[in-house]
This record gives structure tokens, sequence and C-alpha cells, in this order.
């Protein structure tokens, strides 16, 4: 570090990045888990030996049923656009439906959980999905009249017409691209934009907190904008919440808008074969979540992809036939894609799938599905963790649920948070595996084998069968285990789950992921190219991978390189704090200091003392360095609809700066309130702050 006494703000690279983290003791899988699991025998770790890559992961497709078989496993003779399983021919439907009909017709794919209480669960089995899908791709065919190849984008949320949307191209060979139903038209229309899309798939309305949401109004912004930016979409097929009635007040546009219940009545029993893909066509488009960024359409290849999914689906979520598995998470992220539709599906699963929010009528409601259900597989998010444990921390203990296993994806979860987890949520008898990769990858790069490996509370674990990680500083010196510093973590090789590219932006896709650590850009050799994935981590003396977020999320305190989740972590461990939340503010003097926003578990009120707390604590486990500025009791965070806190809007108030469009949040009015809290009650100009301030957060 180059600080110097005086100096207001040193030069210092993600080399640099502080570590303070304790180290946690280990928690070991129950007998009963290892004695059922499927990966139980150490024989995995060997046959994924870094010398058996990449033929390794001839265990992950031989999962799968190809029309033809594969002969070369990684043809990597045009780097960074690595193809996978080459020479082989499968569909992604056939291997998800299909295939599962001869031993499986009645058993449950999904198990849908309508929002409302009061409304039945629909149980959609092998054959009946099998139907459905093949009478919606033959209507996609004759009537929307896509072909092979083309896109199609879904503004869909969580109901049974996204997976069969999903699988019906996929059956075709369209290339789908879901658009997270809580987006506005404005996001939905700049991927529609982006891929091209001449068919708009999706639903009048749909429930989410109690409320009907008037979808099809959202469609409407979407179709209107796209046309603004040059494209018309020329079909927009639209599911009823209710078949038969129409529960939105957007008019039908003629010639334009159609009901996809009343087309199907022509499509009743047709049959429509499985058309053959190359292992590396594509299988659909995910753009990345930022809110802010020009997204990237991240695009996932059909057998690399496949195998991938079902493989760590097998062994990682250690799905079995007899299990039923619930992944609370949304399909309009890439978990749901690979973990409630694809993977589950490719080993014969029932999926369970819950339209709406975890809180809804009340912070019990997970746990009463789970004990209705038997779930006995729960996968969710921090987030959703975080928001359980505040609403209700004592409701677990109420319902007659056991889970063998548990999840944890999508950011670096809190040991103490985990703790709860495991304790109650998971009543001490699931083992937890947290899994941590990105919309790029596909599917997991770090987690515990949940048998074979302990947990760790918050640590990802090892690099998965087959995935290489590394640490690199910035000058391409490798962070050995145990050294205490954080940097860059990467994968050495590609694996059959990686995305192929950006959708339109090959150059994109080289100079985000490859270009900063390829050691030779006329290399043919794999082992040149290793990926970047952007965030940070530190590897403890035992291997186990502990992430401490985006590269891009710290906060330089005086040179001090701060994870914004370290402090978090801390201020979590003060008992009566339920959420937290850092953000940079510009100091003249250190540079940037930390604001630690926070939220408190049910019936405790504000006061000066808790604040104290939180700073104390923050103190004792980090370092004086870190000392908030302020500590900020707040009545809720500003969150996505997706539950994601959003650093980017109180990193905004912080520094007085412009707050830019929060209408799209859950919760838009909390910001002014928080605003108020920060600024006091007369609104100032807003001042322009630093690039890092204005990007903190945008990945959110
Ligand atoms: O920073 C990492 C964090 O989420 C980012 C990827 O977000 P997204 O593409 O939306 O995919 C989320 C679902 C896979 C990563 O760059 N992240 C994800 N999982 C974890 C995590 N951070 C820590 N621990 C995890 N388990």
């Amino acid at each position: 570090m180059k600080q110097e006494k005086g100096e207001a703000v040193a030069e210092v690279t993600e080399a640099q990045i502080a570590v303070h983290w304790k180290e946690e003791e280990y928690v070991y899988p129950s007998a009963k888990f290892i004695g059922q699991a499927n990966a139980a025998d150490p024989a995995i770790l060997e046959r994924f030996k870094e010398e058996n890559y990449p033929e390794c992961f001839k265990e992950y497709a031989d999962l799968l049923t190809w029309d033809k078989y594969w002969h070369t496993t990684l043809d990597a003779g045009n780097p960074p656009f690595w193809k996978w399983f080459v020479g082989g021919k499968l569909n992604a439907c056939c291997n998800c439906v299909d295939r599962h009909l001869a031993a499986n017709k009645n058993k449950a794919a999904f198990i849908w959980v309508p929002e409302p209480e009061d409304e039945p669960h629909w149980t959609i089995t092998y054959q009946e999905l099998y139907r459905k899908v093949n009478e919606l791709a033959a209507l996609l065919t004759k009537f929307a009249g896509v072909k092979t190849g083309d896109r199609v984008t879904f503004h869909l949320p969580m109901v049974p017409a996204l997976p069969i949307s999903m699988l019906a191209c996929a059956r075709l060979g369209v290339i789908h691209s879901e658009v997270y139903g809580g987006f506005s038209g404005k996001a939905c229309a700049d991927r529609i934009v982006d891929s091209g899309s001449r068919v708009l798939i999706a639903i009048d309305g749909y429930y989410r907190n109690g409320r009907l949401i008037d979808h099809k109004a959202v469609v409407d912004e979407a179709v209107e904008e796209a046309k603004r930016q040059g494209i018309d979409v020329e079909k927009v097929l639209i599911w009823r919440r209710f078949p038969g009635r129409y529960v939105s007040k957007a008019p039908m546009v003629e010639g334009r808008d159609y009901f996809l219940d009343d087309l199907l009545k022509d499509y009743r029993g047709v049959k429509v074969d499985p058309v053959s893909m190359p292992a590396e066509a594509p299988l659909f488009l995910m753009y990345t979540s930022g809110t802010t960024a020009v997204p990237k359409g991240c695009q996932h290849s059909t057998g690399g992809y496949l195998a991938y999914v079902a493989g760590t689906s097998k062994y990682i979520q250690d799905i079995h036939p007899e299990d039923t598995y619930w992944c609370f998470a949304d399909i309009g992220w890439i978990t749901g894609h690979s973990y409630i539709v694809y993977g589950p599906l490719a080993v014969a699963a029932t999926s369970v799938m819950y339209e709406g929010v975890p809180t809804y009528p009340d912070a019990g409601r997970p746990w009463r599905i789970a004990e209705q259900l038997d779930v006995n597989i729960f996968h969710t998010a921090p987030t959703t963790i975080r928001m359980l444990r505040k609403a209700g921390p004592d409701e677990p203990k109420k319902y007659h649920y056991h889970f063998k296993h548990m999840t944890t994806v999508g950011e670096p979860i809190e040991p103490e948070v985990w703790r709860w987890y495991h304790e109650v949520v998971g009543k001490g008898e699931a083992a937890i595996v947290d899994t941590w990769w990105q919309t790029e990858n596909g599917g997991f790069l770090c987690s515990t084998i949940p048998a074979l490996q302990p947990m760790k509370p918050g640590s990802a674990g090892l690099g998965m069968p087959g995935i290489y990680p590394v640490i690199y500083d910035e000058d391409r010196n490798e962070l050995k285990a145990g050294e205490g510093r954080a940097g860059n973590i990467c994968i050495k090789y590609p694996w059959p789950g990686s995305f192929q590219t950006i959708w339109g932006s090959p150059e994109r896709y080289i100079a985000i992921y490859y270009e900063k650590y390829c050691k030779d850009k006329n290399s043919r050799d794999w082992r040149d190219w290793p990926y970047l994935s952007g965030d940070a981590a530190v590897q403890a003396a035992d291997g186990y991978y502990r992430i401490l977020g985006r590269v891009d999320d710290v906060i330089n305190v005086a040179g001090h390189r701060l994870g914004t989740k370290e402090l978090e972590s801390a201020a979590l461990t003060t008992e009566e704090v339920a959420e937290a939340a850092v953000v940079p503010v510009v100091d003249e003097l250190r540079g940037r200091v930390p604001d630690m926003y926070i939220s408190l578990k049910p019936g405790l009120a504000a006061g000066k003392a808790i604040e104290e707390k939180v700073k104390q604590n923050i103190v004792k486990m980090v370092g004086p360095i870190a000392r908030p500025r302020n500590v900020y009791i707040v009545p809720d965070m500003p969150k996505t609809r997706s539950g994601k806190i959003m650093r980017r809007v109180i990193a905004a108030i912080s520094n007085f700066a412009d707050i830019g469009d929060v209408t799209t949040l859950a919760n838009p009015e909390v910001v002014e309130t928080i605003r108020k809290m920060v600024q006091g009650d007369e609104v100032k100009p807003s001042q322009e702050v630093p690039d890092e301030i204005k990007k903190f957060g945008a990945g959110d």
C-alpha cells in the first residue's frame, strides 16, 4: 500500500482488498444425509481430477439422451469460443420431458403454488407437460411462424406458462429469452431489440404480495418502446392467469395480440417432433441482471449447458427421483432456468414453483408450503433468507417439514444469517451448499459437495468437480491458499455450462471475460485463457473460497479496500439487526467513508444505542478504519422486485447525488423516507459525484 501520512487517497488494487474475516468452524452433514447422497463416494474427486480434464465431463453428458453421440469433448480451436460435445445432437425438451414418459408419465414434473392461499395447487405430470409443450410448439410454428434459430422473448412471472413456453421453444430449436416478470417495459424492450425477437409471449396478470398486477399494460409499453427502437413485434401471445377471463385493463391490439388459451384450442393433441440440435446450438439467452448497464445477452448452449445442469442437480443438489425439490427463486433469473426447469427436469425430479413473495400473507408461508408438499430440498437466496429471518424468525419452528438439503445462492451469506438458516430453517438437519456462480456460468462453480466436504458458514467451498478456480492479483501473480490476500477469482479452464458468447457482441465477450488474464492471444490452448469472474475472493488455508462480492463494489477508505460484505456481516452480528447495506460516501480526508444502513427485526425501536452497537461491532470485527460515519436505521431497504437491496439508491442519497429512476423498485415510497432521514426535509440540488460512486451497486 502506498498510503503516506497526510495523503488523501492512495491508489491500490484489488489484490489489496483488506480481509479481516474470522475463520468459521466446520459444520458436518449428518450420517443420514451421507447415507443417501448421490455423491458419497470420494472417487468422484478422482474422476474429475485435473489430469482427467476435459474428458471427465463425459460423465455429465452421459446423463443425457443423445440422438447422435458426440466425438470431441472440448473443441478449443477458436478460443475463447469453446465448443463442447462436438458432433453430438440432442433436443433439450426431449431430454427434460419425452424421455421420462416411459417410466414417469404420471409423476409430477411441477407443482405450482399460486400466491393466493385459497387457490388450489396445480400438479403438472410429465404427461400433461408433454401435451402442453407439444400443443404450444405446434402453435408457435404454424400460427406464429417461428423457425429453428429464431429468438422469442418472454415477459412472464412465476406461472407454469413460463416453463411450458421455454420447453416448447427448446423443442423447436428456437432460442428463448425470458425477461424477469418484474422488469419494466423499457427493460423488456431493450432485450427484445437486442435479441431481434418478433414474437413476445406474456401474460395478462399475476399475483404479487396480494395484488393482481396488470402485466399486460407493461407488455404494451415494451412493444411500443421496441417499435421506437426499430423492432416491430409482430405477435404478442398472451396467456391468461385465469383461462377465459381477461384480468388486465389494457386493450388487446387487433392483429397483434392474441389469447393463447383461445388459440391453443385449435392445436389440441397435436404433436411436434423435437428438432435434433447440434450440441453447440444456442438454447437460450439470459440477460445479466444489472439494472443500469447495457444488458449482456449471455448465450447458453444446448448440450454443454444441459449436461452441466443435469450433473450438478444430481451431485450438488442431490436430487433423487423421490424427492420434492423446491428452488425458491424466479425463473426470470439464471438460477430458475438451471435449477427450477432444466436441471431438475433433466433428472426427472418433481420441482415446486411458487408464484408469489415469501412473506405473503405472512412469514410462515414458505414453511406451510414445505409442510403441505413435503418438500425435502430447499434452495433460495440470502436476500430471501434475511427477509424471512427479519419478518418471522421463529416461524419455521411452527411447521412440520424436514429438509435434507438446502442451498444458498446469489450473494455472499453472512455467517450469522447462515446459522439461522441452518439451525432454524434447516432444523439443524439439512446439509447446506453455498453455491457461487453467475448468469454467465450456466451452473455452479464453487460449492461443497454436500456429503463429502463439511460446510463452513459464509464460504462457498471448493471448485466444483472439473472446475479449477484461481485467484490472481493485478499483476497476474497467483494468490495462494491461506495467504489472507484477496484478488480476482478466475476459472482456469472452460467448463460445459459456460456461456458461449454475448449475443451479437463477441468482442465484448472477449474484452470483459478473457482479455485481462489471457496469457497469449494467439494461443489455442485453453490453459492460456482463464475466465475472469469480476468477483473478489480469498482462499482459506483449507482451500475453501470466500467470495467478497463484485470487485467494483469495494469501498476504499484511506487506501484500505474494504469488501462491502465484510462490513455488512459485521453489522449483522448485532442482535437487533435484520438487514444491512453499506455504501461509500465521498470524504475529503479519507477518500471514502462507509455509511451503514440497517433495518431492525420486528418489534424493535430505533435508538442511538443500537447505532453505537453496530459501530462497535464493525470496529471490533473489521477495524477502526471501517467505522461508519453514520448508521441509519431505516424502516426498509429500497429493493428491486426480486428483493435485492439497491445500494445504488442509498449511495446516491448519502452523497446527495441524483437518485435516478426508482419507479421499478418494489417499495419506491421508502426512498423519500430515507432521503429525508439523511438529507433533511429540504430537497437540495444534486451534487456531481465520482464515477465509481455513480456505478456503485450497478450490478445489484
Ligand atoms: O458476486 C457474485 C454473486 O452474484 C453474482 C452473479 O449474479 P447473477 O449473474 O445474477 O447470478 C446469480 C445466481 C447465480 C456473482 O458475480 N454471487 C452469486 N452466488 C454467490 C455470490 N456471491 C457469494 N456467494 C455466492 N454463493
